[in-house]
């Protein structure tokens, strides 16, 4: 008998890579996914604890939720089991416990491999909660389902996972543990699934991708620049991507990989948080902002036109004036093509939590909303130097209009284009006629 599998991704792309293997994991005990959680037999919330929002949300969510198990309870339609998997669930297990104790399970980012094992438990249990948030010594990596039946056009791999960097606003070290790279037959055998399955591009994953050193067929060492290398070697693999990157880990192999392989993007997002050498040592980055600059000089001159983006935090503990214009003072030397920036938000068990010296809320948005808008006119200003230029677009899915698809650019912007004689998945010249700051149109190139 078929179940209906709700799940619910938030927070960054490993989590969505997981929410899809979680989905493969339930399916041999009949679960089939579906778009809305009312009439769910089993609802997941794959969370996120980077910031404070969005560990919040979690517990909103978890309201509404509870609503609609008692709701179909009410209804004779069976029992809703609920449960909360990834980072919230792994930092603060036991208080969702407390707080919602109507949730049936509690697993965390390395054990839902087990899944299917703690569904069964859990109906067993007949009420009482499955808790999993151990780190296992054996990797979940080797217990997932081989295959990977998912349709579309691009795909992500994970190849790493967890941080061993403790910078110290950060809960990933804690929420995902250590640092863990898979092997690379592992990588490979996935990829050919990927490729396989008719995916053109493959995004590979990791909180510190380029910190991969995956052991290799040979018992060696493969550090990222050279598993790219072997991943371009596979055939009908277009395009390759990988995110996110530290800086410290940004190797000669990795610099070659840029210069060498084409179907790398010439597009990276390269977090650099700050501008400023004391924020970023008070952050434990373990980097200064000329290292950032020289990397950054080094990949252009491997690569000309890459374009990059990055993370940047305003408001971190300490934050002076000062510092801040040495963030904006490095925003407009780099220029990026791209960026996500946050208000620094205070996380439970990190050292810069506890630092006496927080930024009052009205600085910080002061300074988010003047740093939003220097990225977003280098944003637009990029965007806009595209027009006229033709670039190959992978095209991922319809527009809004009949006629119209849209697709991704090198830089991963979004393309927007009327063609008829072009399908999902191909990848085709386009001519850039027009930009705005989110997004491209253009023509197919004759
Ligand atoms: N591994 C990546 C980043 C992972 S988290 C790296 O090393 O850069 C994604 C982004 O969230 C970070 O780059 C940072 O800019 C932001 N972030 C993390 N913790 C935060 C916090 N406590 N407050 C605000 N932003 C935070
Ligand atoms: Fe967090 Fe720093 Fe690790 Fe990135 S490198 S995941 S910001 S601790
Ligand atoms: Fe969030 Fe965990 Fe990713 S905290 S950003 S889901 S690693």
């Amino acid at each position: 008998m078929t179940k209906q599998l709700f799940i619910a991704t938030y927070g960054c792309q490993m989590n969505v890579y997981d929410s899809a293997r979680m989905a493969e994991l339930l399916a041999p005990l009949g679960f089939v996914q579906t778009q809305t959680p009312e009439s769910a037999d089993l609802v997941i919330l794959n969370t996120c604890h980077i910031r404070e929002k969005a560990s919040e949300k979690v517990f909103s969510e978890l309201g509404k939720l509870r609503a609609l198990k008692l709701r179909k309870a009410r209804r004779g339609d069976g029992r809703m089991l609920i449960a909360v998997g990834g980072c919230v669930a792994q930092a603060e297990g036991e208080e969702i416990r407390h707080r919602a104790p109507f949730v049936d399970l509690i697993f965390g980012p390395q054990t839902y491999h087990r899944l299917p094992e703690m569904v069964i438990q859990v109906l067993r249990a007949n009420g009482a909660a499955v808790i999993d948030t151990s780190f296992p010594e054996e990797p979940k990596f080797d217990h997932l389902p081989s295959s990977r039946p998912e349709q579309g056009v691009t795909a992500f791999l994970t190849v790493q996972e967890g941080c061993d960097k403790f910078c110290t606003f950060c809960v990933v070290p804690y929420t995902r543990g250590a640092e863990y790279s898979r092997p690379v037959s592992q990588v490979l055998d996935e990829a050919r699934q990927i490729i396989e399955g008719g995916m053109r591009e493959i995004t590979l994953l990791g909180q510190n991708v380029n910190a991969y050193h995956g052991v290799g067929p040979n018992g060696e060492e493969w550090g990222l620049g050279r598993l790219i290398e072997a991943l371009a070697a596979l055939p009908r693999l277009e395009r390759i991507r990988y995110t996110t990157s530290h800086p410290r880990d940004v190797d000669d192999a990795l610099i070659a990989a840029h210069r060498d392989v084409p179907q790398l993007m010439p597009f990276l997002h390269l977090p650099v948080q700050s501008g400023s050498d004391r924020m970023l040592t008070a952050m434990n980055r373990r980097h200064s902002v000329d290292d950032y600059q020289r990397i950054v000089g080094r990949l252009r001159a491997a690569r000309p036109d890459l374009a990059l983006s990055t993370d940047l935090i305003v408001g971190f503990p300490g934050e002076r004036d000062e510092d801040f214009q040495a963030t904006l003072d490095l925003v407009g030397e780099v220029c990026f093509a791209q960026a996500f920036s946050f208000k620094y938000s205070p996380r439970p068990g990190t050292p810069a939590a506890s630092a006496t010296s927080q930024v009052p809320d009205s600085v910080k948005n002061d300074r988010l909303a003047r740093l939003q808008d220097v990225l977003a006119k280098q944003q637009l200003a990029f965007n806009q130097a595209c027009i006229g230029r033709t670039f190959p677009v992978l095209l991922d899915k319809p527009g809004r209009y009949p006629g119209q698809l849209v697709g991704r650019s090198p830089y991963l912007q979004s393309v927007h284009l009327m063609a008829e004689s072009i399908n999902i998945g191909d990848i085709a010249l386009v001519t850039i006629c027009a930009a705005s700051q989110n997004s491209l149109s253009g023509t197919i190139a004759r």
